[in-house]
């Protein structure tokens, strides 16, 4: 089996409660969600809503309540590195240097020295930090030190990378390069990203499909499936086709205003979307 036939994403009416006793609540109801191996999704959602929740049920830390979730046909059952994940803040360690950061999951599996370094320096190349091999985390910038976070992951070939506003704390213009650099990453190792944010642009620039959540309890309320052509570039979001599936976006995740109907969408926006649940 080639690696790209890895990383099938299988939730089937997924029921997940959070709290003790009395404070228990739905935190998701009725998910069913299917992600092809290599495939790139975005999760978008209201505050609240349960989007980590999503993650961490994917990622092993949180027991589902009702339903299932799969990853190539077997139960999550606890966290794994075939599941990589990466937050809004690193988990580097301060005191190891940049290469050592990068190859301790497989110093953790008993990978020779030789050949973990060996690894790293590739990880750090296709992140674009092989000159920084034996810097320590602090003397990076914020955007750097994500980059050595998503190499840290990405040797261990997980078979899902799951990212939960991974540039939510980087500034506008290091946000962009980094969303340019991870879609070149992934085009050239291909997993399946589950990829969460609060932020409509990035999740038009990056994904394959969005999935849009609604409020808590957290419910698929919208999947828009998106046919911009890779590589994208920067400039996409100037482009027609994305400023109105911005709106559309908008809209949905303010229910308050009206949806925008995507009537004049051209052939590169949106197909086979699902059926709208507001009022158009
Ligand atoms: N361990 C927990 N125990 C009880 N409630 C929790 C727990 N973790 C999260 N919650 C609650 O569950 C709901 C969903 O939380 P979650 O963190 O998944 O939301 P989110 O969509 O990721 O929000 P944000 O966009 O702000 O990160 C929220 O109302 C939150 O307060
Ligand atoms: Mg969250």
């Amino acid at each position: 089996m080639s690696t790209e036939q890895y990383g099938k994403v299988d939730i089937r009416q997924l029921q997940l409660q959070l709290g003790e006793g009395k404070q228990r609540f739905d935190a998701l109801q009725d998910i069913s969600l299917t992600i092809a191996p290599g495939e790139f999704v975005c999760v978008l959602g209201p505050s609240g809503c349960g989007k980590s929740t999503l993650l961490g049920a994917l990622a092993g830390h949180l027991p589902v309540s009702e339903g299932s979730v799969q990853v190539d046909g077997i139960p999550v059952k606890g966290p794994h590195l075939d599941r990589g994940l990466v937050f809004q803040h690193h988990t580097l360690f301060p005191w190891k240097r940049v290469l050592d950061n990068v190859a301790f999951g497989l110093k953790m599996q008993g990978i020779s020295r030789r050949e973990r370094y060996a690894r790293a320096h590739e990880m750090l190349q296709l992140v674009g930090l092989a000159d920084f091999a034996q810097s320590y985390p602090a003397h990076l910038s914020g955007g750097m030190q994500q980059r050595v976070e998503i190499a840290r992951v990405l040797i261990n070939h997980p078979r899902v990378m799951l990212m939960d506003e991974p540039f939510g704390a980087l500034d506008a213009q290091t946000r962009l390069k980094m969303q340019e650099l991870l879609l070149e990453v992934w085009a050239r190792i291909h997993t399946t990203i589950m990829f969460i944010t609060h932020d409509i642009d990035e999740a038009l620039f990056l994904a394959d499909r969005i999935i849009v959540m609604s409020p808590r309890p957290g419910r698929i309320i919208e999947e828009l499936r998106l046919e911009f052509p890779r590589p994208r570039s920067p400039t996409l979001v100037t482009s027609p086709a994305f400023t109105e599936l911005k709106r559309h976006c908008l809209a949905l995740l303010h229910p308050e205003t009206r949806v925008v109907p995507l009537s004049r969408l051209s052939p590169l926006g949106a197909a086979n979307l699902t059926e709208i649940q507001f009022a158009i």
